[in-house]
């Protein structure tokens, strides 16, 4: 290369990384920007679709349409991290066709090329999504969703739609999507689980390409106030017993209203679910986790990301450029609280690579307005508060700001729930729904509480008694939350308390 062409190529990759740096500031300023949540550059995004871990990489693809802040005609968005929290926005990785929009589904690792789309050793990941069909549906028919496939070969940077599509034609249902695909080992056979109106399918499959119905679950079962979406089927391990568990998206009907996402413990046998009892549960009782599911390939671990937002104000929350984020990737395991097994979720221990400071205070007794002062000195207003309190009494945690703007997370000792009330938080007029105190109950017996409550710009994350019950909500200050103060009623104690300054990850 000639010294002039040298200097040209210097120059160049110098003014790449100048305005790269730029952009990424200018997101990061830019006013609700979640800060170490994923959320895309600009425009609308619902569902995590294709959640799945391959080659030391996870890649989030996502419902998305790239023409506007509200929804529209669905592509799937993809992004990738190796650390789940440092986010790459990467080309589109769906766009509609004449079969239709692309909406909710799941992605797999075909290790041992079952659909044939592996070449010259190669393996395919494959992807398994609804077709919703826009003319069909207007033309009142009823068969406007249907299944079909996309595979990649370049460890999932590039799809290629198969040619045989649909795979699984509908059978004249009006709702018959979100397939989640597993690999159920004891039968060598790929299990489909499909959100059906108001009830879950099972279909098999040896080659992903031909399905036969195995059973549907749920009538009679479970929260019925909404339309059933998004399912996930796992095996799940409790103290060296297997159980399965069984996500399932609900549009409305949720405990505090708007889309929520319940699930079922049971048992499954390549066939067939089996619930072990007839209780509705909640993954989470804030108003903003929906449409979550599990990354496929993630080891020993389930990994679970849901949809930061509700279906009741999604298309109107205030945010400029881009609308919605994905919740912080959640672990999830099974706990037994007062005889009953529960489903608790707990931030992935990767978080710490958005931890910074941290300070821990002990044994405060009785504080009426404890001001946490390290949030103060805290500039981006980011952080993690981890409390170890004792079970006795009422205790809040108030964040708020000069011009009154309130947020408030507690626990109610006479009702035995938990709370976040975002009535006065910020921003709420866009939906007459929004303002509101969300309530938990609180499931586990023990005298001491345990409190995790992760902060963004505009959300909260409540892990209570190690992520037995959970709470996400989103809000919107107008400005920062410049304090953060502590309240306990008499007989409960701060046993201790850390505060933990979190970065922003955007890059
Ligand atoms: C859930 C959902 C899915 C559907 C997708 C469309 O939020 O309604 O059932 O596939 O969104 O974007």
């Amino acid at each position: 290369m000639t010294k002039r062409k040298l200097l040209l190529v210097t120059i160049s990759l110098l003014l790449a990384a100048v305005l790269s740096a730029q952009e990424k500031s200018s997101t990061a300023q830019e006013m609700y920007r979640p800060q170490f949540h994923f959320s895309p550059r600009e425009h609308w995004m619902n569902d995590p679709n294709g959640l799945i871990f391959y080659k030391g990489v996870y890649h989030i693809f996502f419902q998305y349409y790239p023409e506007a802040t509200v929804w529209g005609p669905m592509h799937w968005g993809h992004a990738t991290s190796t650390d789940l929290f440092h986010w790459k926005e990467l080309p589109i990785a769906l766009y509609p066709d004449t079969l239709g929009y692309i909406f909710s589904g799941s992605a797999v690792v075909d290790a041992k090329n079952t659909s044939g789309f592996g070449k010259d050793g190669k393996t395919p990941l494959v992807a398994i999504f609804t077709y919703h069909n826009p003319v069909l549906e207007k033309a009142k028919r009823k068969d406007f969703q249907y299944q079909g496939l996309a595979f990649s070969l370049d460890d999932g940077m590039t799809w290629t739609k198969y040619a045989g599509n649909p795979v699984l034609p509908n059978p004249g249902i009006t709702d018959f999507r979100d397939p989640k695909v597993s690999w159920y080992a004891p039968q060598q056979k790929w299990i489909m689980t499909l959100a059906t109106k108001d009830r879950i399918s099972f279909f098999g499959s040896k080659n992903l390409k031909q399905w036969e119905k195995l059973s549907e679950f749920g009538l009679q079962l479970g929260a019925h106030s909404g339309v059933w979406e998004c399912p996930d089927l796992m095996e799940m391990d409790y103290q060296g017993r297997k159980t399965w568990v069984l996500l399932v998206s609900i549009n409305p009907g949720g405990p505090n209203g708007g889309s929520a996402t319940q699930y079922f413990l049971g048992n499954f046998d390549g066939i067939q679910f089996t619930p072990t009892d007839t209780a509705t549960r909640w993954i989470d009782f804030g108003t903003d986790n929906y449409a979550g599911v599990s990354f496929f390939n993630s080891g020993n671990r389930k990994i679970f990301l849901g949809w930061m937002s509700n279906w009741q104000y999604a298309t109107q929350v205030p945010t400029l450029q881009w609308r919605s984020a994905m919740t912080i990737p959640r672990t999830l395991s099974l706990k037994s609280a007062a005889g009953k097994l529960y489903l608790a979720s707990s931030p992935v221990t990767e978080m710490k690579v958005i931890k910074g400071k941290s300070i821990t205070e002990a044994n405060i007794t009785s504080p009426v307005n404890y001001l946490v002062a390290a949030h103060q000195k805290n500039e981006n207003g980011l952080f993690q508060l981890d409390l170890d309190l004792t079970a006795a009494n009422n205790f809040s945690i108030l964040l708020d700001n000069e011009t009154g703007e309130k947020l408030v997370i507690g626990f109610d000792h006479t009702s035995n729930k938990y709370y976040i009330d975002r009535s006065k938080s910020g921003v709420t007029s866009f939906e007459a729904g929004f303002a509101k105190k969300h309530f938990a109950p609180r499931l586990s017996t023990g005298n001491s509480i345990s409190i995790s409550l992760v902060f963004d710009q505009a959300s909260v994350e409540l892990f209570a008694d190690d992520g037995l019950t959970v709470m996400t909500d989103v809000v919107f200050p107008k400005n920062r939350y410049t304090a953060l103060r502590i309240s306990t009623e008499k007989g409960t104690i701060v046993r201790q308390l850390q505060y933990t300054i979190l970065k922003s990850s955007i890059q």
